[in-house]
């Protein structure tokens, strides 16, 4: 039998973007930690493409724009460029080009109805403030963060009404201090990666308490790639691993954003092991004034969590979460065989019941969701179109999860898959393409795939048969 799934109305069918992934350099006058990871060393680049010209969004959104509409999204959540934004990175003064840039783009997505989420931090720290003062473990480069903020705020807080401070801020001390697969590629700095989570909580704060004091109309929240950590087995012992993990890739940003405090269970592990950041009672009483009024989730995959040996533990020289155990692979999992993900659509559910129970019910949408697959050329058909009948389904088993969690209570405003046309990943580049819609690298042309013709519908209906 045949069921329509209906969504709440309102409800934001978007796509999730970044300026650093998608514009390119024209323009810019600082370059980011990951444009220097690119310049230094090209060949950690999948095809030693890099973020240079990436999809060219910075010529091509006016018609890239009406192809969102074509494709039916009513809203996009893309980031603006501290690097890009600011001229003088000590003072917050804008850059006139980089203002016209940002305005011009706001009103293209003004003129096709499209509402914009515009999120400050995306990975794209100026690769300055990295050199000069260690970056994130750094208390100034918060302060730098919430001049910026505040620029950008005084600039475009009349024309956006939703904000994000920083997307999956865990990505910064996971990737480039724990386990090195992201410039700087530090490994093993467990206490230097505490002090980063700290730092950009209070980050995240400041620039809420600045959105506020400004007076501008609108809400601001944040991004994080919540990861349910699941226990591999039902013994004592994954089990409390699985929560410290919870604890230290989750709830590190999640408690401290929504309910102004850090998870007690990894604040007492941090200070048995050492590794506890330096704060004040002046700064905690900052954070626990400047909750988000909502939440972005990203969700690709959980984490299977078994609990680590003692031998394993000793093979860490330096302070790591593996102390405690985290299983990557699931035996019995479905894998995204060119991602390495698990997919796993009921996580979806299981964040949505997590942050109804356990936090507030408070406000939120899927921020990141998606199917990076390699060579979808081959699924190209004479008429030129993609037909990816996966990533389809992909959604569509999520998005019904999502849908029994909203029938159950759960506030969710909106769906953004990642991303509304292939763009540049990081070291990955453009191995794994997720758009709904092609770019050619060749000619930056771009083709609209079946995926998205689907999610057109899929919007116009508010919802689609399963
Ligand atoms: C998310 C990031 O974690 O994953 C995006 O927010 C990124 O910036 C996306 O592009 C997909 O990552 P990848 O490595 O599979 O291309």
């Amino acid at each position: 039998m045949e069921t329509k799934l209906t969504f709440p109305s309102g409800f934001w069918w978007g796509a999730a973007s970044s300026g650093p992934q998608t514009e390119g350099w024209f323009g810019k006058r600082h370059e980011n930690v990951m444009d220097k990871w690119y310049r230094v060393q090209r060949n950690d680049f999948f095809n030693g493409v890099g973020p240079d010209v990436a999809s060219d969004f910075y010529h091509k959104y006016p018609e890239d724009f009406k192809l969102f509409r074509e494709i039916g999204l009513n809203s996009f959540r893309t980031s603006i460029q501290w690097s890009r934004l600011i001229r003088d990175l000590e003072t917050g003064e804008p850059d006139p080009e980089g203002v016209r840039f940002y305005r011009d783009m706001i009103t293209a997505a003004k003129e096709n109805g499209i509402e914009l989420i515009l999120n400050l931090h995306h990975f794209d720290l100026p690769d300055e403030l990295l050199e000069k003062y260690g970056g994130w473990e750094s208390k100034h480069v918060v302060d730098l963060f919430e001049k910026f903020a505040k620029t950008a705020f005084g600039l475009f807080g009349d024309d956006v009404k939703y904000w994000t401070t920083f997307n999956e801020p865990m990505v910064i001390p996971e990737a480039g201090y724990l386990y090195g697969f992201h410039y700087p590629k530090y490994s093993g700095k467990g206490k230097e990666a505490a002090q980063i989570v700290y730092n950009i909580n209070l980050a995240s704060a400041k620039a809420i308490r600045a959105f506020r004091e400004s007076g501008k109309d609108g809400e601001i929240g944040i991004i994080l790639n919540l990861t349910p950590a699941y226990p591999r087995s039902d013994s004592r012992e994954d089990t409390e691993a699985a929560r410290l993990v919870d604890g230290f890739f989750n709830r590190s940003y999640l408690d401290p954003a929504v309910k102004g405090e850090f998870p007690k269970d990894v604040v007492e592990v941090l200070e048995k092991d050492g590794v506890l950041p330096a704060w004040t009672q002046e700064e905690l009483d900052l954070i626990r004034n400047n909750t988000v009024d909502f939440l972005g989730v990203n969700y690709y995959h959980p984490k299977r969590v078994r609990a680590a040996e003692q031998a394993d533990r000793e093979q860490w020289k330096d302070w790591m979460p593996d102390w405690y155990g985290v299983e990557w692979e699931w035996p019995e999992a479905r894998i995204n065989p060119y991602r390495g993900w698990e997919i796993y659509p009921k996580a979806m559910y299981d964040i949505a019941k997590n942050v109804q129970d356990n936090y507030g019910n408070i406000k939120w949408f899927v921020s990141e969701n998606g199917m990076g697959v390699e060579g979808e050329e081959k699924y190209r058909k004479a008429d030129g179109s993609i037909e990816d009948d996966y990533r389809i389904d992909f959604y569509k088993e999520h998005l019904e999860q999502l849908h029994k969690a909203i029938e159950e209570g759960s506030n969710c405003i909106g769906y953004h898959p990642w991303t509304a046309m292939d763009c540049w990943s990081w070291n990955n580049a453009y191995k794994n393409r997720y758009g709904f819609i092609a770019v050619d690298l060749n000619d930056q042309s771009r083709t609209i795939k079946k995926s998205g013709r689907w999610f057109r519908e899929v919007s116009d209906n508010n919802g689609f048969i399963i």
